[in-house]
């Protein structure tokens, strides 16, 4: 027999018995953006290769080591996005949607980094993510975090995040920063693994993310990102503090949180659960107001998160919040093929008397038993049975899946008793 062949390791299948909970996360949080008047946007999955490395940086993690990059038949060097944010801004600025103008948008799809798979952490993964352009004051900052806190409460997952939330500053005060930190750990280079040490040359503020329990203990004498801000940024951090405490959100500050990501300055946050072990950031985000010009467009402000949605289905099964309505309401079962025809009748006709409501009709013949049982299996609470005898007098039986009831009633009244199930 031939080996058969199988998925590319950190990349899944979303299987029939998974869907329907997928759906349910994204609809709500698709129906969070859309209340606050925000537009979806669909980006390309492949872009050039430079198109990333410029935008979030040569030295993270994501454009050192993670990027799925290939040389297309022509010898163009194309890359799988790894996130969405850089491909938005691509798109923004060739379709002329960042001059001068106010954009308020949101995308959902796969991205894709060569990362270790482990629960939570995949190769292919897909994220929603949201993106303000033109504006510049922490009000939108705070809009974007109430928006994720209004997600969070309506799939029921609110009492199992937390935000934390810095600012990084100017790129200026972070250069400043970033001198005064390399003095520190080159004070303490004894201490540092080799990962920090490299990042110490390459990307310092890096070493803050460190897992390491040894750096972590000298960190806390580290000088602080906080204590070398510029003031703009500090007020814009302060008006987003005060408008977040107006809004009833609670947050940590984290001095070290900095991000992977090179385009981020001002405001930073992640949401982060503990329910899932290491990979706990469910929503990570922030400003990028230096990013556009730097890809070319006129200098425009611009906010944004992207949430991983994988993370957030692990989330809502561990919180059995995964209930979710069966992709079938009423199973058709008929007897011999006179009945089939007129049951994939009034399966059409309820089809568009009750919009919403999901019909299946049985096919492959059997007796009622093994049609009932097909009924349960899908998860329908009603069975709609045309036998001979209803057949012959235009009426239909309604049989309760969930309660056994039973009753005959007219085909053309049928629908009225099923407007219940949607
Ligand atoms: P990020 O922090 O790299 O930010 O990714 C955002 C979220 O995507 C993470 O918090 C996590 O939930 C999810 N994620 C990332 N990598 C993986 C993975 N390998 N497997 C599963 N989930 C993953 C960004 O991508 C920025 N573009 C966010 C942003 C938008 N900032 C401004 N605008």
């Amino acid at each position: 027999m031939a080996k058969t062949i199988q998925a590319i390791r950190g990349m899944n299948d979303c299987l029939p018995s998974q869907s329907p909970l997928w759906q349910k996360l994204e609809s709500t949080i698709k129906n969070v953006v859309s209340a606050y008047g925000y537009s979806e946007v669909r980006m390309p999955i492949v872009e050039a290769t430079h198109l990333f490395s410029r935008a979030i940086g040569e030295v993270t993690d994501v454009v050192e080591k993670e990027m799925y990059t290939f040389d297309d038949r022509n010898g163009d060097s194309l890359t799988l996005r790894p996130e969405g944010t850089a491909g938005c801004v691509r798109a923004g600025i060739e379709n002329g949607l960042l001059y001068n103008q106010e954009h308020r948008l949101w995308y959902i799809g796969p991205m894709f980094r060569h990362e270790r798979p482990q629960k939570g952490r995949y190769r292919q993964f897909h994220q929603f993510g949201v993106e303000v352009f033109g504006l510049n004051g922490p009000d939108v900052d705070a809009e974007l975090i109430m928006m994720t806190a209004r997600m969070w409460r309506e799939l029921g997952i609110a009492e199992h995040v937390r935000l934390e939330l810095n600012s990084i500053g100017s790129p200026q005060a972070r250069a400043n920063y970033r001198q005064a930190l390399v003095d520190f750990l080159m004070q303490h280079e004894s201490v540092l693994d080799e990962d920090s040490k490299r990042r110490m040359q390459t990307n310092p503020l890096r070493v803050l993310d460190t897992k390491n329990a040894d750096i972590q203990a000298i960190l806390v004498d580290a000088p602080q990102l906080g204590d070398y801000l510029d003031d703009e940024s500090k007020q814009h951090f302060a008006r987003l503090c005060e408008l977040l405490d107006a809004a009833g959100i609670e947050y940590q500050v984290n001095h070290r949180l900095v991000r992977g990501l090179d385009y981020y300055n001002r405001t930073v946050f992640e949401w982060i659960t503990d329910s899932l072990g290491a990979q706990g950031t469910v929503c990570g985000g922030g400003r990028y107001d230096g990013l556009v010009e730097q890809l070319g467009g006129k200098a425009t402000p611009a906010v944004g998160f992207a949430m991983g949605l994988e993370r957030l289905v692990l989330m809502l099964e561990n919180l059995n919040q995964d209930d979710v309505r069966p992709a079938v309401d009423v199973y058709m079962v008929t007897a011999g093929e006179g009945a089939m025809a007129v049951g994939m009748k009034l399966a059409e006709r309820l089809r568009e008397q009750v919009p919403g409501l999901r019909v299946m009709s049985h096919f492959g013949g059997g007796s009622f038993k093994k049609q009932f049982k097909r009924a349960d299996k899908v998860g329908a609470s009603v069975a709609l049975v045309l036998g001979e005898d209803e057949v012959a007098n235009g009426t239909v039986a309604l049989k309760d899946l969930k309660g056994g009831e039973q009753q005959t009633l007219n085909q053309d009244e049928i629908a009225a008793s099923l407007k219940a199930l949607i």
